[in-house]
């Protein structure tokens, strides 16, 4: 089986002391088993970020990454409140997860902010993970496949890809999340095809194959997980709720194995 990623958002739900906790309870959870086919990223809080880098510089077996939950597409300047891609490195992120749609939603980010951070992030080697999704208002409405492209298009104009650099698609359907019901996993699929059909419209076939993941988010837990893994076009998940739970994710984990 191809390595598979598990992306955990923790949003906003946990402190730092309690995001250590359920860090360390990962950690042992996992000891001794060394899962070389799942890649397993952390997204803490920002203010957890450091905290959690050092516990993982003491003690690490299980291979952890950090990832953070937004970035600033400036590198640095007159931008309250704002974090910057350069911060996040130092804080020992190498992935962000940016354009969740709880952002689009409640903060009014746009396509072309998303493209803004989507660059950013790539100029300093931090690998985005680019949330695409309808909400269920344009599903009724037949324009899912419209909405999903003009997203991942969008996300992506003029960006250019050369060496490592990696993109993450996170196909998260908006109507799905957090409600404890994915959506079937060929409805999952055909997303994830469309989506890499999307890509091919301004990448060669070789890019998208060595640059992009395409993974999905939405109520995945330990009873749906392996649905989702299981096919070959769906590289991981994107987990929310179930993510905060050291027990349910490390099931979740261990399905794959
Ligand atoms: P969920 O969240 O797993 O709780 O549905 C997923 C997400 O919002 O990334």
């Amino acid at each position: 089986m191809k390595q598979k990623i598990f992306v955990a958002n923790w949003k906003m739900n946990l402190g730092v002391a309690e995001s250590l906790k359920l860090t360390e309870e990962l950690g042992l959870a996992l000891r001794s088993f060394a899962n070389k086919n799942a890649e397993i990223v952390l997204c803490p809080s920002f203010t957890a970020l450091a905290a959690l880098l050092g516990l993982l510089q003491e003690e690490n077996p299980s291979g952890f990454k950090i990832g953070a939950q937004d970035v600033f597409w400036e590198e640095k300047g007159a931008f309250t409140g704002e974090i910057s891609p350069k911060m996040l490195l130092e804080a020992g992120c190498e992935y962000v997860i940016v354009g969740h749609s709880e952002r689009r939603a409640n903060l009014g980010e746009t396509d072309e902010m998303v493209n803004k951070k989507v660059k950013i992030s790539l100029e300093n080697e931090l690998v985005p993970i680019v949330c695409v999704g309808e909400t269920f208002e344009e599903r009724q409405k037949g324009i899912r496949d419209v909405v999903v492209a003009r997203q991942t298009l969008k996300a992506l104009d003029g960006v250019k890809l050369f060496g490592n650099k990696k993109v993450i698609i996170a196909y998260e359907p908006v109507w799905v999340i957090g409600t404890g019901q994915a959506v079937l996993p060929e409805d999952a699929e055909h997303s994830h095809r469309m989506i890499r059909e999307t890509l091919l419209e301004i990448f060669p076939v070789d890019a998208v194959e060595k640059h992009f993941k395409i993974i999905y988010g939405g109520s995945v837990d330990g009873s749906n997980i392996k649905d989702f893994t299981e096919r070959e076009n769906i590289d991981g998940v994107l987990v929310g709720g179930a993510s905060l739970k050291a027990g349910e994710f490390v099931k979740m984990i261990k399905a794959i194995a």
